[in-house]
């Protein structure tokens, strides 16, 4: 199999690059710069890509990598930081720019250089640098420049060595899909065969390997992550696996049923499936409970004793297993280990549960990838797309105290407000999309009678990270469709709102 592999220098991309390379239908991973050359090496790389980073080449305090990488005959590109060292270790220039260069940019490309084939001879490019490569090093010609950078690009083609100060794997650098392609396609000679399927196959036997005949243990949320990591697992090491699913009776309605649907003996996935019933348990612990942060607390540190308590039962476990994702993860860059943002609904596990080690058999993938696993493992689609749901669950989209009465007129809204934005052709336009409850109780008139009911909250929004959010502009039609159903369906409501708020200064979800 073709593989290219990132050397990470600590530059904010370095797992875009591997993504835009599998884009490519090649695989691609990530190691940290500490990696010596000859583990890299054996690996059998088609191809090597030096990210971006923070440091100044020139410092020696500066990661650095052994020159000898530069002659063992595998292509390499430098990309912005990873440029700068191609050209300062083989004898070149690097220095503090006159001025810094950050956003788009106009770059004049020499299209006879390699990775410029197709390209324009003027081309917008994303630069983000403030030393530059003042003067190539010997045995190599510059392919492309900026009123600022002299040497935006170079390469020495016969040793297969190409630089570029800019960023290719971002969007914003027009054509740089085809520099990319034509970096692996060309001087690399991959052939784009390899497919998620790949992926797949590799990890199961990957995970086999790895776990022998230990025991692993996943604490299953229902949610997209969870069950790819689940799957990949079972499929790798059968009822070695125990999956815990824990219902805190604040999931969406009928959501616990289908995660038993899948999971469960009826499933078609050879795991052993503990469902957990702890609803009595987390609204007993809720009631009197207003304050928004002390509901999250209280509902995650009770997921961890439920969790705990059924991990007593199986005994120890070799394995934790958790479905980390890479923007889950945030690296420290320079090739330290990663550090895991702890997962709202699974924070803390590593303490309390007896384990050896953690497996997240997703941590290089990205959201869209990670789908496209699923799919191919064959989790049905309306689990692969569901949309994101908090781990506090409806405990954060319910105003104020949770009670059962409350978590029942949520569910039935926002099992209607899904149907309808289903019906609609909308599910997979909006990012999120879901129905709360204010703590608002208003008076309406419903027949002849004076009502004194809750209001329902619908919430939609579109975003690309979810830091920052905006309303969707629904048809008018379809609220007011999702109104009539709502006041009339569910009882205890009399009005429907739509959240115009954009986030900032709102947040997504209400608490
Ligand atoms: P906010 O409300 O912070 O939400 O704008 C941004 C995204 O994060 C999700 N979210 C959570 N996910 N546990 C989670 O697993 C949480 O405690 C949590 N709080 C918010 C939210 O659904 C949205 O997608």
């Amino acid at each position: 199999m073709d593989k290219i592999l990132v050397i990470d220098f600590g530059g904010q991309y370095n797992q875009l690059i591997a993504r835009r390379v599998r884009e490519s239908n090649v695989y691609c991973e990530v190691v940290p710069y500490t990696m010596p050359l000859d583990e890299i090496l054996a690996k059998e790389p088609k191809g090597i890509i030096l990210t971006g980073g923070p440091n100044s080449v020139y410092d020696p305090e500066s990661p650095h990598y052994d020159p000898e990488l530069f002659s063992c005959g595998v292509p390499v590109l430098g990309i912005c930081y990873g440029a700068q060292l191609m050209a300062w270790t083989m004898g070149g220039k690097v220095e503090t720019a006159p001025v810094s260069e950050y956003g788009k940019t106009d770059v004049d490309v020499d299209i006879s250089g390699k990775l410029f084939h197709g390209v324009s001879d003027n081309t917008v490019c994303w630069m983000s640098h403030t030393d530059y490569i003042a003067e190539p090093p010997e045995g190599f010609r510059i392919t492309a420049h900026t009123d600022v950078c002299p040497v935006a690009a170079m390469e020495n083609a016969g040793k297969k060595l190409y630089a570029v100060q800019f960023h290719p794997e971002v969007t914003h650098t027009a054509e740089g899909r085809s520099m990319l392609n034509a970096f692996v396609y060309g001087p690399c000679g991959c052939k784009g065969d390899w497919k998620m399927d790949d992926f797949v196959e590799r990890t199961i036997a990957e995970i086999r390997n790895k776990v022998g005949d230990g025991k692993a243990l996943c604490a299953l949320s229902g949610g997209v992550d969870s069950s790819v990591a689940a799957v990949l697992m079972s499929k790798a090491i059968g009822k070695q696996l125990t999956c815990v699913f824990v219902d805190h009776g604040l999931l969406r309605k009928d959501e616990a049923e289908g995660v038993d649907r899948v999971f469960g003996p009826d499933g078609g996935f050879d795991l052993n499936y503990v469902h957990v019933d702890a609803r009595d348990r987390f609204f007993g612990k809720l009631a009197g409970v207003t304050e928004p942060e002390q509901k999250r607390k209280i509902i995650g540190e009770e997921f961890i004793r439920v969790f705990e308590e059924e991990a007593k039962k199986i005994g120890a476990v070799d394995y934790l297993v958790q479905g980390t994702i890479y923007p889950d993860v945030i690296e420290s860059g320079l090739g330290k280990s990663a550090v895991i943002k702890s997962h709202h609904n699974v924070g803390g596990l590593p303490d309390y549960v007896d384990f050896k080690e953690i497996i997240e058999p997703l941590r290089m993938l990205f959201k869209d990838e990670v789908r496209k696993a699923g799919l191919e493992l064959g989790l049905p689609e309306s689990l692969v797309y569901r949309q994101p749901f908090p781990g506090p669950g409806l405990g954060i989209r319910i105003i104020g105290e949770v009670t059962k009465e409350k978590v029942r007129i949520v569910q039935e809204a926002d099992a209607i407000y899904r149907e309808e934005i289903a019906k609609a052709g909308l599910d997979r336009k909006l990012n999120q999309y879901f129905a709360a409850l204010s703590n608002m109780r208003s008076v309406g008139v419903m027949g002849d009678f004076r009502t004194y009911d809750y209001a329902v909250v619908l919430r939609a929004v579109l975003t690309s990270d979810f830091m920052t959010a905006e309303a969707a502009e629904l048809p008018w039609e379809l609220l007011q469709t999702c109104m009539t159903r709502i006041v009339n369906e569910v009882d205890g409501v009399n009005r429907v709102m739509y959240d115009l708020t954009t986030k900032p200064p709102a947040t997504v979800e209400l608490e």
